[in-house]
């Protein structure tokens, strides 16, 4: 299976704090929101990974990750000029998806939970079609909702409805076959100009191949697309990371545990950031006592 990171858009919502720099740049506490898509996609057993973004931001993605040999995966890079909608993952990343799976996964979602490992393995592995996730949310409005009937099927997802039938949101987290490709290339633009990431669930759900598992109330869905929400996402972080001595979406960490890199590699990672809190918990790993 592949990975699409989807990190461009133009961060309005987030002005001026996004004016010249890239909001999946910016930090959630300690580290640059990407990483935590990023380390998401790692968990998951993703090595290949497309990023995608702005014209003006891929080289600073490019110098901040580089073609991730470092933590032992393969990063590639593409342009989306205009933000025309989720959905344009699939076109842009055509070649780099060629017959394989793929998980769409957008560049300001934060995710954190007991077991999310297991989830996401799970996931990958019983992909027939299309899989995506519910979350409640108190506000319904700002995203995809999932419509159950009283049975719990699902019977479709809008795209922030005015008056939506559950407060159940689809966070940006999505795994599909193949056929998404071809999905893509068939939806037509919203009325607000841009391919819908729900359309292409939808059409997945008109063919009976979608799967919606619900995200229990142990998972953090963080919300990162106000300055209020950035900045509890970086309380949220800070706090379980100085409780538990254990870093939230640390992708060097990642990558030696799943042993895509060596503990001689994790340590250099560390050497270089040694005068951080962050390059020193990369250097404490190998030593630790559970
Ligand atoms: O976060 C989950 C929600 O994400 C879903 O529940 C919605 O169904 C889905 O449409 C999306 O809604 P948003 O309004 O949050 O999407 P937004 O336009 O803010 O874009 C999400 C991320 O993707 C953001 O980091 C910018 C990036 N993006 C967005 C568009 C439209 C792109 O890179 N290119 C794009 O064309």
């Amino acid at each position: 299976m592949k990975g699409i990171i989807l990190a461009g858009g133009k961060g309005t919502r987030l002005y001026p704090m996004t004016k010249v720099v890239s909001k999946q740049l910016l930090p959630i506490y300690d580290k640059p929101l990407i990483y935590y898509p990023l380390s998401i996609l790692m968990l998951a057993g993703i090595k290949e990974i497309l990023i995608i973004s702005t014209p003006t931001d891929i080289p600073m993605y490019e110098k901040l990750l580089e073609d991730g040999s470092r933590l032992g995966i393969s990063i590639s890079y593409a342009v989306q000029p205009e933000p025309k909608g989720l959905a344009e993952a699939f076109i842009i990343g055509e070649e780099f998806i060629g017959d394989d799976s793929v998980c769409l996964i957008l560049g300001d979602n934060v995710f954190f939970g007991q077991y999310f490992t297991d989830i996401l393995e799970k996931t990958k592995k019983e992909l027939n079609g299309a899989a995506i996730f519910g979350y409640a949310v108190k506000n319904p409005k700002d995203f995809g909702i999932v419509e159950f009937d009283k049975d719990n099927n699902v019977i479709s997802i809008e795209e922030k409805p005015q008056k939506p039938k559950s407060n159940y949101a689809v966070p940006g987290l999505y795994f599909y076959d193949n056929q998404v490709i071809e999905i893509a290339k068939t939806i037509k633009p919203s009325p607000r100009g841009e391919l819908e990431i729900t359309a292409v669930n939808n059409a997945y759900l008109e063919k009976g191949q979608l799967k919606v598992s619900l995200m229990g109330r142990g998972m953090a869905w963080l919300d990162t697309g106000t300055p209020t929400g950035m900045m509890k996402a970086s309380q949220f972080v800070e706090n379980v990371q100085s409780r538990q001595g254990f870093y939230i979406s640390c992708p060097e960490e990642i990558a030696w545990r799943r042993g895509f890199i060596t503990t001689e590699q994790l340590l250099e990672l560390g050497e270089e950031l040694s005068m951080t809190d962050y390059g020193k918990y990369l250097l404490s790993l190998p030593e630790e006592i559970i």
